[in-house]
């Protein structure tokens, strides 16, 4: 048994997707979520900068005891997991890219073309074509796709909406047309907020979600260190921000808001991290 914290990380508010799936799947177990939204985007940062931010998120984290970081964040997994391992080697360090390769090493067929949809940085690394073909060698049709306008519309919750639609068009009709995509993996934890608008602009492809993927493997870690919390633990969620505005707030509500069990969410203070 563990009652202490899992710690939860992203460039901005992306990695509520994950906590959801979290909340949704394990609800004994208390999170602390850090939002960096001073300096999101990292997507379009250099990979020794988004380093040098994570070893700042994960000192945080292991100042607030967590029993476990979650980089729920494509870019920081593709770049940057490594420093947090090395420098943490007693907590447990999860990312995205691994477990959503194995899903999609394990649903798709060989022949099948894959896109995946990602910031510029997650795309440079190749991490998603070079850990799928690893698990899956035969798979030959990956496709990658940069969409960096996503992200900064995300955050400001332009979502459900015409110009969201339009840049969705922009990025994906020629690359799902010209690639014969059958399946687009959300390779950044901010894009299954747009999943309802992809599904509707592209009906029939298959989704497979990086926020979600994490969350099972979450799961796993928890059996395997033994971590799992007390299940008569009341829960206790924290959040924090180096930019508490208004938006994180609404995107805390929009994302994680339980109509049954309004309380599930609590609030405390909102920090900035510093150089
Ligand atoms: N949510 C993040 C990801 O999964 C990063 C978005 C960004 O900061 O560019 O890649």
């Amino acid at each position: 048994m563990d009652n202490r914290f899992i710690g939860v990380f992203d460039s901005g508010i992306g990695g509520l997707t994950s906590v959801s799936c979290i909340m949704d799947m394990f609800p004994n177990e208390r999170i602390l979520f850090f939002g960096d939204t001073a300096r999101t985007p990292y997507g379009s940062k250099a990979p020794e900068t988004i380093r040098r931010f994570t070893l700042q998120i994960g000192e945080f984290m292991k100042n607030k005891n967590v029993k476990m970081m979650v980089a729920a964040c494509n870019t920081i997994s593709s770049v940057s997991l490594d420093v947090l391992s090395d420098k943490y080697p007693g907590i447990p360090v999860i990312g995205t890219i691994e477990p959503t390769a194995h899903v999609v090493a394990k649903k798709c067929d060989p022949g099948e073309h894959i896109g995946i949809l990602a910031t510029k940085t997650t795309v440079a690394t190749e991490m998603y074509p070079k850990s799928i073909k690893e698990l899956k060698p035969d798979m030959e049709n990956i496709y990658q796709k940069a969409c960096p306008a996503f992200v900064p519309l995300i955050e400001e919750g332009i979502i459900d909406n015409p110009i969201m639609d339009q840049t969705i068009r922009y990025y994906l009709d020629d690359f799902i047309r010209e690639n014969e995509i059958d399946t687009l993996v959300l390779a950044c934890t901010h894009y299954p907020l747009i999943a309802p608008n992809l599904k509707r602009i592209y009906p029939g492809i298959r989704l497979i979600n990086s926020s979600k993927e994490t969350a099972v493997a979450v799961g796993m870690a928890l059996e395997k260190y033994g971590m799992n919390a007390d299940e008569t633990q009341t829960h206790e969620n924290t959040f924090y921000a180096s930019d508490l505005s208004e938006n994180f707030v609404d995107m805390i509500d929009l994302i994680l808001k339980d109509e049954q069990d309004p309380g599930r969410i609590r609030f405390k203070n909102l920090d900035a991290i510093s150089d």
